[in-house]
């Protein structure tokens, strides 16, 4: 008997990668495409309060550098649009708080534009931020569907970006009807992009996590940065399912929805694997407190998507009180378990401690 395949093998047209664009950015608007049952696992992690700081909370100094380039704060702006207007002018903002704040930014999958020249000022944002760290994208399957060093290239040349991500998704293209899941022999064609890109290649994932096992094979063949993109935000199974065209991509999305390695787990697992990795924390983190266990727990920078996104969607004023906020977070973090700067506040670990379940 001839089962179907996984996955149909009719390629997508630009128009349609357009509009899935579109769709992503709508579904993941709605917080019903949050994970519910599955956490990031900092809950289970809490600070040492320091009564005494002995600080003035105005000297609290959260600036740190990333592959060599100085930020004004650990924070990145994870990947998320681009290819389509509204995509644009929120790329547009994210790029301007940015800038603003100093902090790094990813943009979406180029695909679309690679594949359509037309969009690529959707994502062209470099104008508006001129000195901050900004990551091309890409999706790491698609160097077994015909792309390789010119694609990466036009997709670093368009943004003037100073590192490529490549994404790996392999739940989400299962997902997704006519998706690519075709994952064999990828470490070899990172490789030899890793060689032979001017720029850093960094991997992360789309919200399922990165094993330490799977993050030292990528380091070994030349990744400059991982990105581990855990369990415990957005759940790119319950985005599929939302647009699910038949029944079979529905309940796929449902059954996976809670799947992956908790973000927490991730930072733990891969730090102390590799302990001198530039290693970035994303994955359900919703509020500078959040961050500041991740980087407590060895990231270096930490992402979020979804509530730029949200702030971003909403007005200039949202993100720009969003951006603020979490700072204040942070700032806060720090002063009160009594360390001025991110050295020493990393230096401090042993300062975190496991709640009792
Ligand atoms: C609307 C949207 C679009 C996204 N598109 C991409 C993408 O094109 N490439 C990518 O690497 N990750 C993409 N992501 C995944 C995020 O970068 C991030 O890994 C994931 O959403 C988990 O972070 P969060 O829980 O803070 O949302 C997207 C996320 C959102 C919300």
């Amino acid at each position: 008997m001839n089962l179907p395949t996984l996955a149909a093998d009719a390629p997508l047209s630009p128009s349609s990668i357009q509009d899935r664009k579109a769709e992503h950015l709508r579904i993941c608007l709605d917080d019903k495409v949050q994970c519910q049952e599955v956490t990031t696992g900092l809950e289970y992690y809490q600070f040492s309060h320091c009564a005494l700081p002995e600080l003035d909370f105005e000297e609290i100094d959260l600036s740190t550098s990333f592959l060599g380039q100085v930020l004004g704060a650990p924070l990145l702006i994870s990947s998320m649009t681009g290819g389509t207007k509204t995509a644009q002018l929120i790329n547009q903002r994210l790029a301007a708080i940015a800038q603003h704040y100093g902090i790094a930014m990813g943009v979406g999958s180029q695909r679309v534009a690679v594949e359509n020249p037309a969009v690529t000022d959707t994502f062209a944002v470099r104008s508006i931020a001129p000195s901050i760290p900004l990551f091309a994208n890409l999706g790491a399957v698609q160097l077994n569907y015909n792309y390789g060093l010119p694609e990466c290239q036009r997709a670093i040349d368009d943004l003037a970006a100073n590192a490529l991500i490549l994404h790996l998704n392999p739940l989400q293209e299962c997902i997704q009807s006519r998706g690519d899941t075709n994952f064999r022999h990828l470490l070899p064609k990172i490789e030899a992009l890793c060689a032979g890109l001017p720029v850093p290649v960094i991997v992360k994932e789309v919200g399922n996590g990165i094993s330490a096992a799977t993050a030292q094979k990528l380091i070994d063949v030349g990744v400059a940065a991982i990105d581990v993109a855990g369990a415990g935000g957005t759940s790119w199974a319950k985005v599929e399912s939302e647009r699910a065209e038949d029944q079979r991509q529905r309940r796929l999305g449902q059954t996976f929805a809670e799947w992956g390695i908790p973000t927490a787990e991730c930072i733990v697992d891969v730090r102390s694997q590799l302990p001198d990795l530039a290693l970035i924390a994303s994955g359900g983190l919703r509020n500078g407190l959040d961050a500041a266990k991740a980087l407590a727990l060895g990231a270096d920078l930490v992402g979020m998507a979804y509530p730029f996104l949200k702030a971003a969607h909403e007005s200039e004023t949202a993100l720009s009180d969003l951006m603020a906020i979490l700072l204040a977070e942070l700032q806060m973090v720090l002063f009160c378990t009594g360390h001025r700067n991110l050295a020493d506040f990393r230096a401090a670990q042993p300062l975190l401690r496991r709640q009792p379940h």
